[in-house]
């Protein structure tokens, strides 16, 4: 079975990306890029309009070919960040990621956007688990699987991606089981 497109009824509703959302897609990650770029190699270069049409076109390649499905977090119709489930070679397990705009913060979107992937994962089959990968240093993102229930299963050194700003070097996994 596919994951569904939308999830959600709102305020806060996820949606798969469409080649429209290039522009939005834009603005909502440059003026994020200050709160990301210490976390995550992807946001450290310009983010101009081709990169964010690169990514849109990656993410309907992946999703077709059943690697990654990511979404658009949207509050009353707006973009307000993202985050999407992705294989990541751990068998029957997919891996949630999310980021939000630094003036999104706070209310508790990622938690409840992350709710609604575990909800989607477990709607696969086949997907028996579901995991959260963060360095140790970044501690608003580990807020999110501890608020969910998820338990900690490894400390990874050296870690998986190159170190950004923010961290220490150190992947905490999270995991859920079905
Ligand atoms: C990681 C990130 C998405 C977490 O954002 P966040 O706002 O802390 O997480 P949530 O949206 O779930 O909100 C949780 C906060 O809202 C509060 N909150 C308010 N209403 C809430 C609700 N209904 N449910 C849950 N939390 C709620 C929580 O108490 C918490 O606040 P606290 O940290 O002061 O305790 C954000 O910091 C970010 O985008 N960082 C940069 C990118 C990044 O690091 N991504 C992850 C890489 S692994």
């Amino acid at each position: 079975m596919a994951p569904a497109s939308t999830v959600g009824r709102g305020p806060l509703v996820l949606r798969r990306w469409r080649d429209t959302d290039v522009d939005e897609l834009r603005r909502v990650v440059v003026s994020a890029q200050p709160s990301l770029r210490p976390w995550m190699p992807w946001s450290l270069g310009t983010y101009d309009r081709t990169a964010a049409a690169d990514f849109l076109a990656g993410t309907q390649a992946s999703w077709e070919r059943g690697k990654a499905f990511s979404y658009a977090i949207t509050v009353d119709g707006a973009v307000v960040g993202a985050c999407g489930l992705a294989n990541n070679g751990v068998p029957n397990t997919l891996e949630i990621g999310y980021w939000l705009h630094p003036s999104r913060t706070g209310r508790g979107y990622a938690t409840e956007a992350t709710a609604a992937l575990v909800g989607v994962a477990f709607t696969l089959s086949r997907v028996n688990a579901v995991q959260i990968w963060h360095d140790a240093a970044n501690t608003a993102s580990e807020g999110v699987p501890r608020r969910l229930g998820f338990t900690e299963v490894a400390r990874r050194t050296p870690p998986r991606e190159m170190l950004t700003s923010g961290e220490v070097g150190v992947d905490v996994v999270w995991e859920l089981r079905r």
